[in-house]
């Protein structure tokens, strides 16, 4: 095929600098710059051309009386065309500083250029502000991964992997590899799985994570191990969560859980750094149940003020034996009628009784509420609002219900009136843990218990005797790092012990036979004198997501895939050939 203009070879050509490098202490000097055409301004006898590598913009100057076949090349360059560039640095007049830019200083007056290669218009424009439909994003990634914000998301990104790296070997963890064509580890989702076609009717499962092999690791010595580790779920997607995403996994043997705590702190603490901001050195520690009766969820948002029981206070606005709650909101003043009737309406569809009425119930309750809000440290401004369930009690922890609903009203006021308290900041960044989280839950579908963290979580020392007697409030060794209401990190001290490992199987329903069909090779090694060993994994996405400033986890992914779990790049999932079937034995229904 033609192109639109002659193109040049590298040949030997070699850069000097890159072009966000340039300041006025290279005035005088002869540089040589390679990237992109940026914007082109044609003035005539003056071409300037804006030159972009990743570290930033280079003003390139081509001026006719200087080399006429220089400018005339010039002039053949559009926007995204490949150039080499050189030419000499020079301070620009006090007029045309750009103090927008850090290279605003210099100009590099061309002397040569080379078209490397010529470019389409691109689909989109790269400049920063630009909104551009996310489909078009994602089907050119390559052309939107210039624009500066995922060049800044991409490059972040890898420094925080590097200093993630940097500071485990600093600590004494090795770096070990564990497989992803291996067998089912559950957590929680479906698996990927891969045909195998020497052995027709059998798969292979995409590791959930690497939580079994690296226990493995841990029964086999290596004491510390780490890995920034791609894992695979079918799970439905949201804006934080990605088919394949990226952890940062680790596990030692001998630890308590404060051990793990004592890694994990100042390693978040460094990536935070890397990423421009300070963070505290140890993190505030909630345990589930405070969690629950504060914030009604299991990662709480503690940038908003939490809820609090005031039973106690009214007995008479509780209903049916369920907790009244009373939830607070600073700096929104009091809420005019039409936006009580939304919240209360948003309340009451999560199963609420909604008081949304908090100068009535002042009027009703003078002496009560005088103490709620006293409890709850409202202030003149705050809005109030009281709440108790409306129905039956349901489930087996009922209480929760109750709490888990009227946690979601609370950061549904929260979103709501942000703009006038301003407490979603989304630059404050507020981790914590959460520690002793039930050992199981109810899972209403299969009429049964399940693992809340994974099947492989010590129970807790004093709860082990609980552990078929009342699994509701078994409580496990697993512990969450929480940020701003997001789920950054999960782990827990395992089960070493195969006589206990035994016993959990069979808490979660598992018979002796399918416990050794699925996990048999795990019961075999913790009989091999397997060390007391525990861990966590931090979902590095996003990590990166919250770091950036970034809502989506897509934005912090080189090459995502959308809420459908599609590749509109490369167009994955598509069907394959008919004899590929053949090979590998499938037949489609
Ligand atoms: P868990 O399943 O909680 O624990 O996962 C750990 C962290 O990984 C991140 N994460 C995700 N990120 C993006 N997309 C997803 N689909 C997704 N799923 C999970 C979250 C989460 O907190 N093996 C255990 C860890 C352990 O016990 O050591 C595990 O995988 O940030």
């Amino acid at each position: 095929m033609e192109t639109a203009v002659a193109l040049d070879f590298l040949g030997d050509l070699r850069r000097t600098h890159m072009c966000g490098e340039l300041r006025a202490e290279h005035a005088g000097q002869t540089v040589l710059l390679m990237g992109w055409a940026h914007r082109r301004r044609d003035h005539g006898a003056v071409i300037f051309i804006d030159l972009r590598d990743r570290t930033g913009h280079a003003q390139a100057i081509f001026h006719e009386d200087v080399d006429p076949a220089v400018h005339e090349r010039a002039e053949q360059v559009r926007a995204e065309y490949v150039l080499a560039v050189e030419g000499t640095v020079e301070l620009r007049s006090a007029d045309t500083v750009n103090p927008n830019m850090p290279t605003g200083e210099v100009e590099v007056v061309a002397r040569r250029i080379w078209i490397l290669n010529e470019s389409k218009t691109p689909p989109f424009p790269m400049d920063e502000n630009k909104d551009v439909a996310e489909d078009a994003r994602l089907k050119y990634r390559y052309v939107d991964l210039r624009r500066p914000q995922m060049q800044r998301n991409v490059m972040l990104r890898s420094k925080m992997s590097f200093a993630v790296r940097e500071f485990l070997y600093g600590q004494g963890f090795l770096e070990i590899e564990t497989p992803f064509m291996t067998r089912s580890t559950p957590e929680g989702a479906r698996d990927y799985l891969v045909p195998s076609r020497v052995q027709p009717g059998t798969f292979y499962a995409l590791p959930q994570s690497p939580q079994i092999f690296k226990q493995l690791l841990m029964v086999s010595g290596f004491e510390k191990y780490f890995q920034i580790v791609r894992c695979f779920r079918d799970e439905d997607l949201r804006a934080d969560r990605q088919p394949e995403f990226t952890q940062i996994d680790l596990e030692m043997s001998f630890p308590q859980q404060e051990r793990i705590f004592e890694v994990i702190e100042p390693l978040v603490q460094r990536i935070c750094e890397v990423a421009g901001y300070n963070v505290p050195a140890q993190f505030p520690r909630l345990t589930y149940r405070q969690a629950m009766e504060n914030y009604g969820i299991d990662k709480p948002d503690l940038r908003v003020p939490p809820m609090h029981p005031v039973t106690d206070l009214l007995p008479e606005l509780a209903n049916a034996g369920m907790p009244l709650v009373a939830i607070h909101i600073p700096g929104t003043g009091t809420p005019s009628r039409k936006e009580r009737d939304e919240f209360k309406a948003f309340g009451n569809e999560k199963g609420l009784r909604v008081y949304d009425d908090a100068r009535r119930l002042e009027r009703d309750y003078p002496e009560p509420m005088a103490k709620v809000r006293e409890r709850i440290g409202a202030k003149e401004d705050s809005l109030v609002v009281l709440v108790t369930w409306a129905g039956e009690p349901q489930g087996h922890r009922p209480e929760e219900t109750v709490l888990q609903a009227a946690g979601q009203l609370r950061l549904n006021l929260a979103q709501k009136f942000n703009d006038r308290h301003k407490l979603l900041d989304p630059k404050n960044f507020q981790f914590l843990w959460v520690v002793d989280f039930p050992m199981f839950e109810w899972d209403e579908e299969e009429q049964r218990w399940m693992a809340a963290h994974h099947p492989f979580t010590s129970v807790h020392d004093d709860d082990l005797e609980k552990l078929t007697a009342d699994p509701a409030r078994c409580r496990a060794k697993s512990y969450d790092l929480v940020l701003n209401g997001v789920e950054l990190g999960s782990g827990s001290i395992r089960i070493h012990r195969k006589d206990v490992q035994a016993k959990v199987f069979n808490a979660l329903g598992m018979s002796d036979d399918e416990a050794r069909r699925r996990f048999g090779f795990l019961l075999d090694a913790l009989e091999f004198g397997a060390p007391p060993h525990g861990g966590i994994a931090l979902g590095l996405d996003r990590l990166v997501m919250i770091l950036a400033g970034e809502t989506s986890i897509r934005d912090v992914i080189a090459f995502p895939k959308t809420a459908r779990g599609t590749d509109l790049m490369c167009e994955a999932p598509a069907p394959v050939p008919e004899k590929n079937l053949r090979d590998l034995g499938i037949k489609l229904r």
